[in-house]
């Protein structure tokens, strides 16, 4: 050992103790203090309403925990996002955060993220890579629950009545954890009336213009739709405009349940133009600032932190709506 590393040591285990009275028995002493962590956060982009309160909750979190946060806006790219990974690396951030716009393509970003040294954290979305040391832990919501309650409710509906039901759905982004994982746990469920059956499913990448163009070619192609299911509430609501320009009534002629429940989609619901919602919360942002500080002073993190979630119906939407945050 030289003797300018053995006096850096010295002046670390000095520090160190110095420090020690401030921590919880067992833990390991932090290096910085939280004003000091930079973190930096790659976003999906700003494509429903759900994605705008979730950015508002990470800016808003971040600034009340003293995080210097570095946010980038992806614009539902896949490319921009891992730009902004290696951007990160390059500008030496402390800790890394990203809700993935995909599931799948991650493993090199990732690597060279981990030979950099920097923890990740999955926010919202997840990956499927079978290398789960890639990142530290996954917060988020269970999207294949969400499903599934859309579907139970569906069947519950449509309990002792006679004769087929066409479903038609609205999936999210191609290739996503939400949108995978919601139409798996929708189908899960239906599964248990065989007469319940999606005639057609289509991508409207989770926008609200999206969802209008592609229930205008749904209603085009399907003169027999009961129900839409929509993977969140704004294509729900792009969906309505075109069922009601179409002459249909939405919530009685065709039944619609999404997930969200965004403050438009609980007035969609209360207004009975939308009759069951899923909640899917985009508050994660205190959450995720407590796991950025802990993996920073390299405490133990849960692997995954599952969001707390529960469902609406028009009453329940009308009874929460005066103090909705979102
Ligand atoms: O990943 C969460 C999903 O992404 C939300 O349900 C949807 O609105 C958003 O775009």
């Amino acid at each position: 050992m030289t003797l300018s590393s053995r006096t850096a040591r010295l002046a670390l285990a000095i520090a160190l103790t110095a420090t020690a009275a401030a921590c919880a028995p067992g833990e390991p002493t932090p290096t910085r203090t939280a004003e000091e962590i930079i973190l930096g956060f790659s976003q999906v982009g700003a494509e429903s309403g759900w994605r705008t309160a979730n950015t508002t909750s990470i800016k808003e979190a971040a600034a009340a925990a003293g995080i210097d946060l570095r946010f980038s806006d992806a614009q539902q790219r896949q490319e921009n996002q891992i730009a902004a990974i290696r951007s990160f690396i390059a500008q030496r951030v402390d800790v890394i955060a990203f809700s993935p716009v995909v599931e799948s393509g991650w493993d090199t970003v990732l690597q060279e993220v981990k030979s950099a040294g920097i923890p990740v954290i999955l926010t919202d979305r997840a990956i499927d890579s079978a290398d789960t040391s890639l990142y530290r832990s996954f917060i988020g919501s269970d999207f294949l629950v969400e499903g599934r309650k859309a579907g139970e409710w569906l069947v519950e509906q449509y309990q002792g009545t006679t004769g087929d039901v066409s479903i038609v759905e609205l999936e999210g982004t191609t290739g996503s954890a939400p949108a995978n994982d919601r139409q798996q746990g929708f189908a899960e469920a239906i599964a248990a009336n065989p007469r319940l059956k999606v005639v057609a499913s289509q991508s409207g990448n989770f926008t609200r213009a999206r969802g209008k163009e592609v229930m205008e070619a749904l209603l085009a192609a399907h003169s027999d739709i009961d129900v839409l299911f929509a993977h969140n509430d704004d294509m729900a609501l792009g969906a309505i405009e075109a069922i009601e320009a179409a002459g249909r009534q939405p919530g009685t002629e065709i039944r619609i349940v999404s997930i969200d429940a965004i403050h438009d989609g609980m007035q969609a619901l209360a207004a009975k133009k939308i009759n069951f919602i899923v909640e899917c919360s985009p508050l994660l942002g205190p959450q995720l600032m407590t796991l950025v500080e802990r993996v920073h002073r390299g405490l133990e993190v849960p692997a995954r932190v599952v969001t707390d979630e529960s469902t609406f119906t028009p009453d329940q939407a009308k009874a929460v709506l005066p103090e909705r945050r979102y």
